[in-house]
């Protein structure tokens, strides 16, 4: 595939670049920009962040699991571009400087974009911001210390540059962007324009391997180190990546980045938004589709729990013909979901409704952790009585899976701890959970059966606790 992007404010253009290319492997070992640190390489440690600037604003991602293709037309910085001419270091680098920011200085870099990303977009959430990257000798209070003392001062100029570079030509395609042989057979990277030309590629390719957000299937890559014969990149397909609100429903594109979705849920579900707060991290949640969560058929992504406790419909298409089913019912045994050969997620949509979905993630650590357990429950309590009970659970089962013995147990019941006792059996009826290194099977279900008493109790007024870090 040929694509051209922005490198540091240079032009660059480059031809039959292979589908599964690294940004990390290629800055370092092609381009020798070494500044950008390879740590983890599976989009953990954040030592090798970047900026991305496109029509929708500059963002930073992990460059060990975006692939080259996926950067056409867009404007890219690393921590080498942050500097401004005759090497006018950027305000970020300088107080982490004055304020002992970095010692053996390997998560520096990193750090640096972050922070830059964040002064440039002028987010002060600096905890959130930088809950991606990773330090292992400074500590992060001093790091934090740095990002707020350099929030006053202007974004320099050098950096702005990168905002203008869109032409329409370029983000919505451009050379090679098809990836079609004009007359011949399809490449085998490929790269659709709209959902209707991704359904008709994928229809003639169903062998083909769809990449979003590659936080999944980076690592594929990089851990597996798997071949992938034919590709079809689903970031330029604009028109999957629509939130629709109507009076009745809110309809969210396959391609729609989890950052949109916590900015969405913040107004309609605000305990979802929470939760996703805690998706992975800032880099992470600007790569990672919504639609991408939902196709991998993890039993402990994050996603599915809130969305089948609100209802959600999943929107499916083959071709040109869709198919609709209940979120709950893709999901069939562990790794098989209800999807044919050529058929993709298009969209999930949920019914809009008064919030009553509260979600519980819990991880072994509170930042950038994968779910041990991830709770959903959208209770109607109506006169003090259990009217409705929507349970979903992540990480009980090998699927995504709702409570349904519990609903039944305590729906028509009183809303009082006597309920949430007496349905204390009905646990075991819905799940019967593995142990691994995240929790065993015994720990997952009290869990499981605590986060019912603590919606109790967070109805009942009693504030529940959130650790942060207060330097
Ligand atoms: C560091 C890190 C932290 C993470 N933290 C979390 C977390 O806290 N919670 C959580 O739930 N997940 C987490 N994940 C997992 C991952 O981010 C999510 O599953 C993510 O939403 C996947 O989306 P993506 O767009 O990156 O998918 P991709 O990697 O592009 O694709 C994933 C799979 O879905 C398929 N696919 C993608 N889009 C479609 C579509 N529209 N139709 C059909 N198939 C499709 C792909 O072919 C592939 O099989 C984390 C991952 C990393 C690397
Ligand atoms: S090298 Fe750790 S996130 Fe990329
Ligand atoms: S300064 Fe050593 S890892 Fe952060």
């Amino acid at each position: 595939m040929d694509i051209s992007f922005l490198l540091n404010g240079e032009s660059v253009e480059l031809r039959e670049v292979p589908a599964t290319v690294t940004l990390l492997d290629w800055l370092r070992e092609q381009r020798g920009l070494t500044g950008t640190k390879e740590g983890c390489n599976e989009g953990d440690c954040g030592a090798c962040s970047v900026m991305v600037t496109d029509a929708k604003g500059a963002r930073t991602l992990n460059a060990c699991i975006l692939f080259l293709p996926q950067l056409h037309g867009k404007a890219v910085r690393t921590v080498e571009g942050l500097s401004g001419p005759n090497g006018t270091l950027h305000p970020v680098q300088q107080t982490l400087i004055d304020y002992h920011g970095s010692q053996c200085g390997f998560c520096t870099p990193g750090f640096a974009v972050s922070m830059a990303t964040a002064h440039l977009n002028g987010d002060t959430n600096h905890n959130d911001a930088l809950a991606g990257n990773l330090c292992r000798c400074t500590g992060y209070a001093p790091i934090l210390r740095a990002a707020r003392a350099a929030a006053d001062v202007p974004a320099p100029d050098w950096l702005k540059s990168d905002q203008g570079f869109f032409c329409p030509e370029i983000s919505s395609g451009g050379a090679g962007a098809a990836g079609r042989g004009a007359d011949g057979p399809p490449l085998p990277c490929l790269a659709p324009q709209t959902t209707d030309e991704l359904a008709q590629l994928y229809a003639e390719n169903p062998d083909a391997t769809l990449v979003a957000g590659a936080t999944d299937v980076g690592l594929w890559i990089t851990k597996q180190l798997r071949d992938l014969d034919k590709v079809i990149f689903l970031n330029r397909c604009a028109d999957l990546q629509e939130i629709t609100e109507t009076d009745s429903t809110i309809r969210i594109g396959a391609g729609v980045t989890m950052d949109r979705v916590h900015a969405l849920m913040k107004d309609h579900h605000p305990s979802y938004a929470e939760m996703i707060r805690r998706y992975g991290s800032t880099q992470v949640r600007n790569a990672a589709t919504i639609g991408g969560n939902i196709a991998n058929g993890s039993p402990i992504g994050d996603n599915p729990p809130a969305l089948i406790a609100l209802g959600a419909t999943l929107h499916l298409r083959h071709g040109d013909i869709p198919r609709d089913l209940p979120l709950e019912a893709f999901f069939v045994d562990y790794g098989k979901q209800d999807r044919a050969k050529g058929e993709f997620v298009e969209a999930v949509s949920i019914p809009k409704q008064p919030d009553t979905l509260r979600v519980y993630k819990l991880s072994k650590r509170f930042d950038q952790d994968i779910s041990a357990v991830c709770g959903a429950f959208n209770l109607t309590i109506t006169d003090g009585i259990v009217t409705q009970a929507r349970i979903a659970f992540g990480g009980m089962a090998g699927i995504p899976k709702r409570a349904t013995h519990v609903e039944a147990a305590i729906t028509g019941l009183p809303w009082t701890e006597a309920t949430v006792d007496a349905a204390a059996p009905a646990w075991a009826q819905d799940f019967s959970p593995m142990s691994d290194m995240r929790a065993s099977a015994d720990y997952r279900l009290t869990a499981a059966r605590n986060m019912l008493r603590r919606a109790l109790a967070e109805d009942q007024g009693h504030a529940t606790r959130v650790l942060e870090v207060r330097p």
